[in-house]
């Protein structure tokens, strides 16, 4: 039974992940960190994937255990092609769990590139290019991916769920709508991706982790959000805590053959009313494989 107060390392109790390759981004700190940590301990090699170099390394010594690390900037197409062929070509066979986890939030000032707003550029379709370019490599039979959303997908979107029309935010921007609608992407996405990969007996969840607190993402709050956050934290999860779902349907064998579901707290939720909407998905999908191609990365899936 799940509860709440679950953390990374207790949902993994009695599992062993000896020999799985796992990639995950943003384990830089927070969250992922948190996830990473849980993982390698049970066996599984992580395999980092952080904005440069050097933070990619930082994460791999973070995480300790079994991990390297990969360089990969989600704001550069470019960056995200290349961690995927360094990763694809290392010659060390199949991997067993992507895990796309990082996530920027709230920006005040619009910013664009290739095309599209930020958050949805980092949050979504960096995540799309990266598991499309993974997917050869996930293992049949049990690949996993998981996707990490957030309640934002449900209170925060657009009434009309993805504004297609706008994506570059030129017709209006509004940062918490915004990332609303990045969060909204990232379980959309990991719906159509479980139908796509159900053949071969691959699984795709998306998830919210709760209100974590001490992670890096409210860091940029300003007053009077920072306050209130500040007299909230007591009430909010630990990053082991947030991390509780990522590792029940990375590691867990409870999860296993569950797919195309939004997670809250260990089990499957409802979500928001756009995830069963198939001609918005399927839309988000064209369009995201459309935009990618534009800026010449082709996909597969
Ligand atoms: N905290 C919450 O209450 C909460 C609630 C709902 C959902 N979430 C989701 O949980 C996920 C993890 O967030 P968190 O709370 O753990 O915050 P966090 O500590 O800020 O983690 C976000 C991670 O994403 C990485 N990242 C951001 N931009 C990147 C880029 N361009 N290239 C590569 N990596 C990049 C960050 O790396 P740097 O450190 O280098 O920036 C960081 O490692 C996010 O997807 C977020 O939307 C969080």
């Amino acid at each position: 039974m799940s509860k709440r107060t679950d953390t990374a390392s207790s949902v993994l109790e009695g599992e062993s992940l000896d020999g799985q390759r796992m990639v995950i981004t943003g384990c830089a700190g927070g969250i992922g960190l948190a996830a990473a940590r849980a993982l390698a301990a049970k066996g599984a090699h992580i395999i980092a994937l952080a904005r440069n170099a050097d933070a990619a390394s930082q994460a791999a010594a973070a995480i300790g255990h079994e991990a390297s690390g990969v360089p990969c900037d989600l704001a550069d197409l470019a960056s995200v092609g290349r961690a995927a062929r360094a990763i694809a070509n290392n010659g060390h066979g199949p991997i067993d769990v992507v895990i796309a986890n990082a996530g920027i939030g709230n920006l005040r000032e619009r910013q664009v590139r290739h095309g599209v707003e930020m958050q949805f550029l980092v949050n979504h379709l960096a995540h799309f290019l990266l598991v499309d370019r993974l997917s050869p490599a996930l293992r049949d039979g049990t690949g996993r991916v998981v996707v990490t959303s957030s309640s934002a997908s449900v209170g925060q979107a657009p009434r009309e769920g993805i504004e297609f029309e706008n994506l570059d935010g030129a017709h209006g921007y509004r940062a918490s709508a915004f990332y609303g609608q990045s969060k909204l992407a990232n379980a959309l996405f990991a719906r159509s991706l479980a139908g796509k990969l159900a053949a071969r007996g691959i699984v795709a969840n998306s998830l919210h982790p709760g209100a974590v607190a001490h992670t890096g993402f409210n860091k940029s709050l300003k007053f009077p959000l920072s306050m209130i956050l500040r007299l909230a934290m007591p009430f909010m999860k630990t990053p082991e805590q947030g991390a509780a779902t990522i590792a029940l349907l990375a590691g867990s064998s409870r999860a296993k053959g569950q797919t195309g579901l939004y997670w809250v707290d260990g089990m499957p939720a409802e979500g928001s009313r756009f995830l069963k909407d198939d001609a918005l998905a399927q839309r988000l999908w064209a369009t995201s494989r459309t935009i990618l191609e534009c800026e010449g990365f082709a996909t597969t899936l």
